[in-house]
């Protein structure tokens, strides 16, 4: 059987979502998945992004990591989003994203895939839960099927997640828990899509 196809797309202005992007990515290719890790365009003007130096900072270390395409999502088995929360919402970066996906959504071409969603805030009650709920609302549009964490691994005991991996950043950057919890959420993804693509093909 060949590996299954994983997609991260995920947005990040400072750094911490970009490093939940990689964690999820590392879990999924230890579960054996080829990986596209995307980021999305930046939309915000550059005299906004400039008013944040490590918006600037982290806009120039990222410079190499390849944008994401609809292709992407249609390669992939299974797809993790990952955006930072915006007034309890994911940001609008990933969302513009995402309504370029009308074509595809209409030929059927996104049902039946695995998706996944990671966030961070910069509080712990700032609006992580309702971040990933949003986008899951687009994943039952396009008759995906949803793969939450939950409490499968001991580190969402610490983590305390069920529906995504998510990072406070007004604690810092994120450290071994949000990390690990990112790592077994790209995991359990990768492995559940590779036991759809099993039962598919038998
Ligand atoms: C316009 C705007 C709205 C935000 N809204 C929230 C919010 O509702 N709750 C919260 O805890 N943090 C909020 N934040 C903070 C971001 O979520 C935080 O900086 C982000 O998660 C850091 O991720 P990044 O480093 O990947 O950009 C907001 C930030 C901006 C710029």
């Amino acid at each position: 059987m060949e590996p299954v196809n994983v997609a991260i797309v995920y947005y990040s202005a400072t750094g911490t979502v970009h490093a939940l992007a990689q964690a999820v990515a590392e879990g999924a290719e230890k579960a054996g998945a080829h990986v596209r890790l995307r980021k999305v365009a930046e939309t915000a003007p550059p005299e906004v992004v400039g008013t944040r130096p490590e918006w600037v900072a982290h806009l120039q270390d990222t410079a190499d990591v390849a944008e994401a395409a609809l292709d992407d999502l249609v390669w992939a088995d299974a797809v993790l989003f990952g955006a930072p929360t915006r007034f309890g919402n994911p940001a609008g970066q990933l969302r513009a994203f995402i309504d370029t996906t009308g074509p595809l959504w209409y030929q059927g071409k996104l049902a039946d895939k695995v998706y996944s969603a990671f966030t961070a805030s910069n509080t712990a009650h700032g609006g992580q839960e309702s971040t990933l709920l949003a986008l899951g609302n687009t994943f039952y549009h396009w008759g995906g099927i949803i793969v939450p964490p939950g409490y499968t691994d001991p580190v969402q005991f610490q983590s305390g997640n069920p529906y995504g991996a998510s990072h406070v950043a007004g604690d810092g950057a994120p450290g071994e828990v949000s990390l690990q919890a990112a790592r077994h959420q790209g995991r359990r993804v990768a492995d559940t899509a590779a036991l759809l693509k099993a039962g598919r093909a038998a």
